[in-house]
């Protein structure tokens, strides 16, 4: 089987790991990949927005399966483009897509279908915004409506910090993004990531984790994409697993298929444990990163047949996923100056020492520069990552195998998982 994976990410290079390993596996290009994905197999040099130079390739490799990673290629409808001609694609439509690129769109969504959420006020602009913050409490939760790589989120102890939030939303820091805002009630509760794949009709619940989103030690610090993750999580208990597959996951597919929008590919569902169940957060339309890294790591079966099977429609002949009784944990090294103003460039030394069979470092913002040295490229920069007999091992191969790297421009948290250390 010839499979194309698009995107360039630590999660992508975590996705190719795993489909390297399938035994149906002919030949696996990634584009346009990264040094880490390179070491691994083929990659082009071919944007993840790039709808046509993206066809182009998946014709020339004669691609069985094409593997969206990155929400933005969803958004740039590459996966309109390989259902219009036939090609087996793993990621949902551009319409679904807007499931993540739009939290108005969301809450809307929401609305119609019944699924339990914070309340919520979408506002155009600051006056608006700013009488919407009446109607909640603090700490107040300020939300840019478009895509802003899970940064675009602030929680707010005060009014006066949530006016500086709606100000700086609206004033163009991020783009389009900041378009609109949402104001949101604050969720009490644990945070959780669950993940499901659907083939249009079929559903199935495709493993959880639990992500550490602020910057810095014991939640501090500005929302980032995601610091490190765990799995599995001791938030999800059988009855809330339970809970989230009839009152969010199946509702949501039920959704978006009565939307005409069928969903191929992976839901990813972010969701707050509240004393009264679990409510929706967002929905993104892709793996999690990093959630991806530690469900690769910990994930016994084949990936691939269940890709394909979703993109073929198939998911109904697939046995539930088999998981390693292992724990599994990441831990993202980030640039200085990350979420914000991340230093480029900064070089890393060390990765190509043995770590041990339970460790495997992702990249996830890195370039080789002419010289062929090894260079900081992205905020998130490495995915130091681990298995062990339980999160404790896990964790203390992950900070070892960190220690023995030399990023001297790198920072990271040394607190993850530390709600599951704490029951
Ligand atoms: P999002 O980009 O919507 O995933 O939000 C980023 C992070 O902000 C989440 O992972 C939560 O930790 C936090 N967050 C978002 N919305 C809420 C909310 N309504 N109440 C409490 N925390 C929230
Ligand atoms: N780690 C959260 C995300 O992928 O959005």
């Amino acid at each position: 089987m010839n499979i194309l994976l698009v995107g360039s990410g630590g999660r992508e290079h975590a996705l190719a790991w795993k489909i390297a390993q399938s035994p149906l596996l002919t030949r696996l290009v990634v584009a346009p990949g990264n040094p880490g994905v390179a070491a691994l197999c083929e990659t082009r040099s071919v944007a993840a927005t790039d709808v046509d130079g993206l066809l182009a390739l998946a014709r020339e490799i004669a691609a069985d399966l094409v593997v969206i990673g990155p929400e933005v290629a969803v958004a740039a409808g590459l996966g309109d483009a390989l259902q219009a001609v036939q090609i087996p694609c793993f990621g949902p439509t551009a319409q679904a897509g807007q499931l993540e690129s739009s939290k108005a769109f969301t809450k809307a969504f929401t609305d119609r279908y019944g699924l339990p959420t914070a309340a919520y006020a979408v506002c155009e602009d600051a006056a608006a915004a700013r009488a919407a913050l009446d109607r909640f409490e603090p700490p107040y939760v300020v939300k840019a409506d478009g895509l802003a790589a899970g940064k675009g989120v602030v929680i707010a102890p005060t009014r006066g910090e949530a006016e500086a939030a709606i100000d700086d939303a609206l004033g163009g820091r991020f783009g389009a993004a900041g378009a609109r805002v949402v104001i949101e009630e604050f969720l009490e509760g644990e945070i959780g990531s669950l993940f499901a794949l659907c083939d249009g009709e079929t559903s199935m619940l495709f493993g959880w984790a639990q992500d550490h989103k602020r910057a810095f030690d014991g939640e501090q610090g500005p929302n980032t994409g995601g610091m490190g993750t765990y799995s599995p999580a001791p938030v999800f208990t059988p009855e809330l697993v339970e809970q989230i597959r009839t009152r969010l996951v199946e509702p949501a597919f039920a959704g978006i298929a009565q939307d005409g929008a069928p969903y191929r590919g992976v839901l990813f569902v972010e969701l707050m444990a509240t004393p009264h169940g679990p409510k929706l957060v967002e929905f993104n339309v892709r793996f999690g990163d990093p959630e991806c890294q530690v469900l690769m790591l910990r994930l016994e079966s084949d990936l691939v047949p269940y890709l394909m099977a979703c993109a073929t429609g198939t998911l109904k002949d697939m046995a539930q996923p088999v998981w390693r009784d292992e724990a599994a944990a990441c831990v993202v090294v980030a640039a200085h100056g990350y979420p914000e103003t991340p230093r480029s460039g900064g070089e890393i030394r060390g990765l190509e020492q043995d770590f041990g069979s339970d460790v495997v470092v992702f990249h996830a913002g890195t370039t080789r520069d002419a010289a062929g040295v090894l260079r900081a490229s992205g905020g998130r920069v490495l995915n130091v990552c681990a298995k062990g007999a339980d999160l404790k091992a896990a964790l203390a191969q992950a900070y070892g195998a960190i220690e023995a790297i030399d990023f001297p421009d790198g920072f990271f948290r040394r607190d993850i998982g530390w709600r599951a250390l704490a029951r």
